[in-house]
């Protein structure tokens, strides 16, 4: 007997067949911002994957923007009544084959995997809504490539400097480490990030997953017109609870000595990116590793000054425990004041009250809304998750105090990829 609908028609071979939301367990760089993302937590993860539960599920899609690698851009038809299920998901090294289906006459037929489905509207002006930022780059941002190099074939690059960015006896131990690509390509924008393969295996005997950080360098180059970009990397000595567990991709990529290889993946992201015209402004918001994206856009408009190609303002808000715990601190001092208009925020310096980015934003708030006021102006993000409330309410009251209303600003701001939030 066949199968039938619930209108006693015959099922055909498409009602047999759904689409399963999955990760492709092969590009993610487990980097949780889909489990952050999921509003109504179907997504998951243990020690080998990240995963997503069929049984909650329901497509909404405000994870598929954010994903990085668009791992998570995986919509894989399976039979009705018979996804894949968390067990399987977890013991995935890569997708498994489509299901196959038994045709009417005995056959079978293959169903085909449909990745790359569109994003759906939100219905705020068609940009799918996605938490605090924007899920779209601003108008003028460069094209950028992603996914150039993957599990499957990772480039080997070279290091070339590693270099301490904070003061030799703090704790914060901060380091400026610059991979060159050689003859391989690897083309990348400011804002975009790579993942590194740490050596070694887990406890279960699994190489360890690729760590993914963001890019310090410009476009053109740590070096202009090099093949090579810088990272910012702290060594982690900690867990969240304060237990000693030192990171073990950190850790390596600190040890790191010139000429030593590593293998890297990417390149990834492609909203956190800036704007391109002459008139552009940026606000910049970050803390300590944050600031690597922020270091890339402003010496990207250092170096479009010289050529006479940025004409626009650079607001910067960071945050650090001390001045000398600042990565950056001696080349950031040295930009010129009416280039860069900059503000720190230091919350354990001696002698001084405890200063957060935020309480920064609201002491300069008629600068701030001035400029997001502007058209132009594009707004980034980049630090501590914890700082990422009070940022946001920081504008918003910055906005009030000056008789506006955020909500609309905010909406305006995510509407036209001017508002990027990467926090971790
Ligand atoms: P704190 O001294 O309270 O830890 P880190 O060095 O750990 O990466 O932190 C960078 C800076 O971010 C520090 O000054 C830290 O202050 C600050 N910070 C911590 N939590 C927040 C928060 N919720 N909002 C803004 N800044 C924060």
């Amino acid at each position: 007997m066949s199968a039938s609908t619930d209108s006693g028609q015959p099922a055909s071979s498409s009602t047999r067949i759904m689409k399963q939301h999955l990760i492709d367990p092969e590009v993610c760089i487990r980097c949780n911002t889909c489990e952050e993302t999921c509003p109504i937590d179907a997504i998951t993860h243990d020690s080998n994957n990240y995963v997503v539960d069929a049984t909650i599920c329901n497509h909404c899609m405000a994870c598929v923007p954010p994903c990085p690698t668009g791992a998570i851009d995986n919509w894989l038809n399976v039979l009705t009544g018979r996804p894949h299920t968390l067990e399987d998901q977890f013991s995935w090294e890569e997708l498994p084959p489509v299901q196959e289906e038994p045709g009417m006459d005995g056959s079978v037929s293959v169903a085909v995997a449909a990745a790359g489905v569109l994003v759906e509207d939100s219905g705020l002006d068609g940009v799918p809504s996605t938490g605090a930022g924007s899920s779209i780059p601003p108008w003028s941002a460069a094209q950028p490539q992603v996914n150039l190099y993957t599990h499957k074939n990772p480039v080997t690059a070279t290091v070339v400097g590693n270099y301490r960015v904070t003061d030799e006896d703090t704790e914060s131990d901060i380091r400026h480490i610059v991979l060159d690509f050689g003859a391989v390509p690897f083309p990348v924008l400011e804002g975009q990030s790579i993942a590194i393969f740490p050596p070694g295996t887990d406890s279960s005997g699994r190489a360890f997953h690729a760590r993914q950080y963001s890019i310090a360098s410009p476009r053109d180059g740590e070096r202009p017109r090099y093949n090579n970009l810088s990272l910012t990397v702290k060594r982690v000595m900690t867990d969240s609870e304060g237990n000693v567990v030192p990171g073990i991709c950190s850790n390596y990529l600190c040890d790191l000595k010139k000429n030593d290889t590593v293998q890297v993946i990417g390149p990834f992201g492609s909203t956190f990116l800036m704007p391109n015209h002459p008139e552009a402004n940026i606000i910049m918001i970050c803390t300590g590793t944050g600031s690597a994206p922020m270091r890339a856009m402003t010496e990207r408009c250092r170096r479009q000054l010289k050529e006479k190609a940025f004409n626009g303002k650079l607001m910067l808000f960071f945050g650090a425990r001390t001045q000398r715990e600042l990565p950056y601190f001696g080349p950031l001092m040295n930009l010129p004041a009416d280039f860069i208009d900059i503000n720190l925020a230091l919350s354990r310096e001696p002698g001084q009250p405890k200063r957060y980015v935020q309480d920064l934003i609201r002491e300069r708030s008629a600068d701030v809304v001035r400029l997001l006021d502007n058209e132009n102006t594009s707004v980034y993000v980049c630090g501590l998750k914890g700082m990422e409330e009070g940022v946001l309410q920081a504008l918003e009251s910055a906005t009030g105090s000056a008789g506006g209303q955020w909500a609309e600003v905010h909406a305006k701001l995510k509407a036209q990829g001017r508002l990027h939030v990467e926090t971790y």
